[in-house]
């Protein structure tokens, strides 16, 4: 069983209700700037987004911009995209410099952002040399193959505020993982809306009813510190394609196969095919009455074959451990990580400047690749929710609902909104830390 799934009871939350205020006030999304996004660690981008000295991300987030650079030294530094002499920005989206240039008037920094050439600096008789031309720089943290940036200088340090996601998800060593693919829309929903449609899974049932076939049945949210994980209730085995639902009527040597056919045909995440693979020869090899622990125990050990022989190394994860990551984390504020041993899948979602009704949605697979043969991705924008070219069935499915809920909130007809305490705890429980920072709208007890 997972290891909380024997504590039902004392999983349940209290009952509460939650404002719609957070979610469609434009006063409070204006305030999320100051007492949120400048204090939190926040997902900047992914360390393979700048693999060499000179390469840089620029994250944008609401109306403030930053470089994240990789060093020459290997580090990874990051400044306020903003000129020291007016303010022009000095970088979009990704590319390679040797040094940081202004367009406007050609100033120019280093990448450890320290200025290197004023034109004309004579001009100013000698009175720019009292002046820190340097770019303002912020705290980075990196975990996992993912960079953070913190914009308060007296945060705690990124390993502190990560701990329980490092606890649990560190060991699956996401960070050598690379991209299989990335895709990004602009959302007409609050991102937070979109963040909980993704860290609940009392939705499956009527949203997504493929899901029952194979699946996990009803799963639960827990709070993790200030983060949440989410995970099935009375599943042996951890992770999606790896638990063996006990909700299903097929013979469980046939289970995983089933179920891992469909994350790849729904999903196009939560699998490889390596597993899928091993899940064909454990349905052909295996007895009918083989058990849920014998079926789980075949699998694995093929697909670690399969993947060492292509040169795929698994880290060494106890199953006992697999039963702790769950299905999906919720990582405050706004990144959720389905993990596994081989695959993840995961989202960031960005408030989309002021507007309290849109924000940036980017969803994206990682997996784990022999040395040097991942593939080259891109962000791919992809606005169309309808378009099965574009999107995954389990994803439209999602996108169908999401801006409706914001339609509904903003419409004025509701106040309050009643939270599954068990399976929409990881929203109760953002909602409760997000109170914290904000200092308003904590969830209230019925
Ligand atoms: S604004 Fe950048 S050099 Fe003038
Ligand atoms: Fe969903």
């Amino acid at each position: 069983m997972n290891d909380v799934g024997g504590k039902l009871d004392e999983a349940i939350e209290a009952p509460v209700r939650l404002h719609v205020e957070p979610y469609v006030s434009k006063a409070y999304a204006r305030e999320e700037k100051d007492k949120l996004w400048s204090k939190v660690w926040q997902l900047a981008c992914r360390e393979e987004e700048i693999p060499n000295p000179g390469d840089y991300y620029t994250y944008d987030i609401l109306d403030q911009s930053f470089i994240v650079l990789r060093a020459e030294d290997g580090g990874i530094v990051a400044h306020h995209n903003v000129c020291r002499h007016r303010g022009k920005r000095l970088t979009s989206g990704t590319g390679h410099v040797s040094h940081l240039h202004c367009g406007y008037h050609g100033w120019q920094w280093n990448l450890r952002g320290e200025n290197i050439r004023v034109l004309n600096k004579e001009h100013w008789c000698g009175g720019l040399d009292k002046v820190d031309l340097s770019l303002a720089s912020v705290k980075v943290g990196r975990w996992g193959g993912y960079v953070y940036i913190n914009l308060d200088p007296d945060c705690e340090p990124l390993e502190e505020f990560l701990a329980p996601v490092i606890d649990v998800i560190g060991p699956l060593d996401l960070g050598g993982m690379r991209y299989k693919w990335r895709k990004w829309l602009r959302y007409p929903a609050n991102w937070k809306v979109v963040t909980e449609a993704f860290i609940e899974g009392y939705h499956a049932p009527a949203t997504h009813p493929q899901t029952a076939k194979f699946g996990t049945g009803v799963t639960a949210g827990s709070a993790e510190g200030i983060h949440a994980k989410m995970w099935a209730v009375g599943v042996e085995g951890g992770g999606i394609g790896t638990g063996i639902g006990a909700t299903s009527t097929h013979k469980p040597k046939d289970l995983p196969f089933l179920g891992i056919q469909q994350a790849a045909e729904t999903v196009w995440a939560n699998y490889s095919e390596t597993l899928l693979e091993a899940a064909r020869l454990t349905a052909q090899a295996l007895p009918e009455s083989a058990t849920p622990a014998e079926v789980g125990a075949d699998l694995m050990r093929r697909a670690h074959a399969i993947d060492a022989a292509r040169g795929v190394e698994w880290p060494e994860v106890a199953p006992e451990h697999m039963a702790r990551v769950g299905i999906n984390w919720h990582v405050f504020p706004n990144q959720v990580i389905l993990p596994n041993l081989t695959f993840a899948l995961g989202f960031r979602v960005r408030p989309d400047g002021f507007d309290p009704n849109s924000c940036i949605t980017e969803i994206y697979a990682l997996e784990r690749y022999p040395d040097g043969l991942e593939p080259k991705t891109e962000w791919v924008e992809s606005p169309d929710i309808t378009s099965k070219e574009q999107w995954p069935l389990l994803l439209r499915q999602d996108f169908r609902q999401m801006h409706e809920i914001q339609q509904g909130m903003v419409s004025g007809s509701i106040e309050y909104m009643y939270p599954n305490p068990l399976q929409e705890a990881g929203v109760v429980n953002f909602q409760r830390n997000l109170a914290d920072y904000m200092g308003c709208c904590a969830p209230e007890v019925l």
